[in-house]
């Protein structure tokens, strides 16, 4: 009995740290691939093709964020929400499951907006990606609710 909660929180705390990860690291891939895939077209050879996602990957961090301008709520859910409320990780609420986020829809749009940018739970504040604005975190609030009414 005295073992048991010990290693609970073990297993909680890689939990934890594994989604973490997922939350920094996904958005990082998603958006070198996807440029990859845009400029792939213009008869690139194999080996621009496979420095590209390095490539990218420095251009895109030496640009200032703000530069793109806000992201649209699709953009931000693919590549932030979409780690956890695709897979129900950390008991998130998946994005086609009507039945966890009725009662949550009932607290109303508010409320919703408040844990999206404060965090509720195992749910981090604006979903651990802290460089985007209020505004955009209400975009993808208002995209996620689209999807599951
Ligand atoms: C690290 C995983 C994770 C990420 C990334 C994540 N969420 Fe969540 N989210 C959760 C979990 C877990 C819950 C359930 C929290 C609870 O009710 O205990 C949740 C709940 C929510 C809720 C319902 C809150 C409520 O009051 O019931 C909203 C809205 C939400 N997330 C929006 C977002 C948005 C928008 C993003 C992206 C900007 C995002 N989430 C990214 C894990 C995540």
């Amino acid at each position: 009995m005295a073992e048991k909660n010990p290693s609970k929180g073990i297993m909680w705390a890689t939990i934890i740290v594994a989604v973490v990860l997922i939350a920094i690291i996904y958005p990082l891939t998603s958006r070198t691939y996807k440029s990859a895939a845009d400029s792939s077209g213009a008869g690139s050879d194999q080996a621009d093709l496979r420095i590209q996602p390095v490539a990218k990957f420095e251009l895109a961090k030496a640009a200032p964020a703000a530069a793109a301008g806000p992201k649209d709520g699709a953009t931000i859910y693919n590549t932030v929400c979409g780690a956890c409320h695709n897979t129900g990780v950390a008991g998130a609420p998946k994005i086609d499951d009507k039945a966890a986020w009725a009662p949550r829809l009932a607290t109303g749009k508010e409320a919703l907006y408040k844990s999206a940018l404060g965090g509720k739970n195992a749910m981090p504040a604006k979903g651990g990606a802290a460089d985007l604005s209020d505004a955009e975190i209400k975009a993808t609030v208002d995209y996620m609710m689209g999807k599951v009414k």
